[in-house]
């Protein structure tokens, strides 16, 4: 097997120390536009090989793409990082022609790679990825659900004082701070609904602080988190890999499950050696409904950004 994984960056490279450290794959490419970054990423984690007993190989490139040539997966986590006060949407302006040209350049070389997306605006760069290319819509997966989850449960388990690990729930809709929709109602510890365990204000805030999980980090780091969103791009490719059918939240196209079309948009998927396999079109309450359908506005109204650029 063989992983690339696009953008040398912090995400990027905490991306390939997981999937690495996981011995995902065979072989593993990082790759940057940067002279020498990606190369000296590579080589700073082979010298953790013997220290950490992996055996994947891992090589850099500066943007030489015959690189990643019959890659399996490939991650894309190039474009710039938000910073402190600004939003994800306010990157699509730079992000969207890098994340259309990678797309471009990985698939001549690479046309049957599975396509995981953590570029933001993640939900657009998505979209604009599978439009952009024309392939086979299982192909295409945005990560930001599966990250927005895990902030969700890390956020229930310290109300419950509880082990993360006991904790199930999920984030659907949008990657961004106000068109995510974490399903409180749904959420269990070890199968016990934690709606009957926390109080509505608990609950509330909970879900206020998943929403704005990447934000907090952002404030007080300066610069949009890595470990958590690199871990979650490996875990997406860990399942694919190992074809291990692990219903995570993806960025997918909807063609008509959650009532939406034309969008990609974050719900349950069941992920495999062909990509996102099957969406879990549950059954939402009019509340959860509601708020899908705005967050899908608001994703919509992105995407049309898209028609106003040159990308
Ligand atoms: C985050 O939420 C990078 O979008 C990513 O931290």
């Amino acid at each position: 097997m063989k992983v690339t994984v696009v953008g040398a960056g912090a995400v990027g490279a905490t991306c390939a120390d997981n999937i690495a450290r996981k011995e995902l794959c065979e072989e593993l490419v990082l790759l940057d536009i940067k002279e020498g970054f990606a190369e000296g990423k590579a080589m700073d984690m082979m010298q953790t090989a013997t220290l950490l007993g992996f055996d994947t190989k891992i090589s850099g490139s500066t943007n030489d793409y015959s690189k990643t040539a019959g890659s399996d997966v490939v991650v894309i986590t190039s474009g710039i990082p938000r910073k402190p006060g600004m939003t994800r949407e306010e990157l699509i302006g730079i992000n969207a022609g890098i994340v259309k040209g990678v797309t471009e350049n990985i698939l001549k070389f690479s046309p049957d790679a599975v396509i995981v997306v953590i570029s933001n605006p993640m939900d657009t760069m998505t979209y604009l990825a599978l439009k952009s290319s024309g392939v086979d819509k299982h192909k295409i997966i945005g990560m930001g659900g599966t990250l927005d989850s895990s902030r969700f449960k890390f956020y229930l388990s310290q109300a419950l004082q509880c082990s993360p690990n006991d904790v199930h729930g999920l984030v659907i809709g949008g990657h961004g701070d106000t068109t995510m929709i974490p399903l409180t109602r749904l959420a269990t510890l070890n199968s016990f609904p934690i709606s009957n365990l926390l109080d509505e204000e608990t609950l509330k805030k909970v879900a206020e602080d998943t929403m704005v999980g990447g934000a907090t980090l952002t404030g007080l780091l300066g610069t949009s988190a890595w470990y958590a969103p690199g871990a979650a791009g490996a875990a997406v490719v860990e399942s694919i890999i190992r074809d291990e059918k692990k219903v995570m939240t993806c960025c997918v196209a909807l063609e008509g499950e959650y009532g939406q079309k034309d969008i990609c948009l974050g719900v349950p998927v069941v992920l495999g050696k062909n990509g996102w396999e099957k969406i879990i079109d549950f059954n939402l309450n009019d509340e959860e409904k509601a708020a899908f359908s705005k967050s899908a506005d608001a994703v919509r109204n992105m995407n049309a950004v898209l028609d106003t650029m040159t990308v």
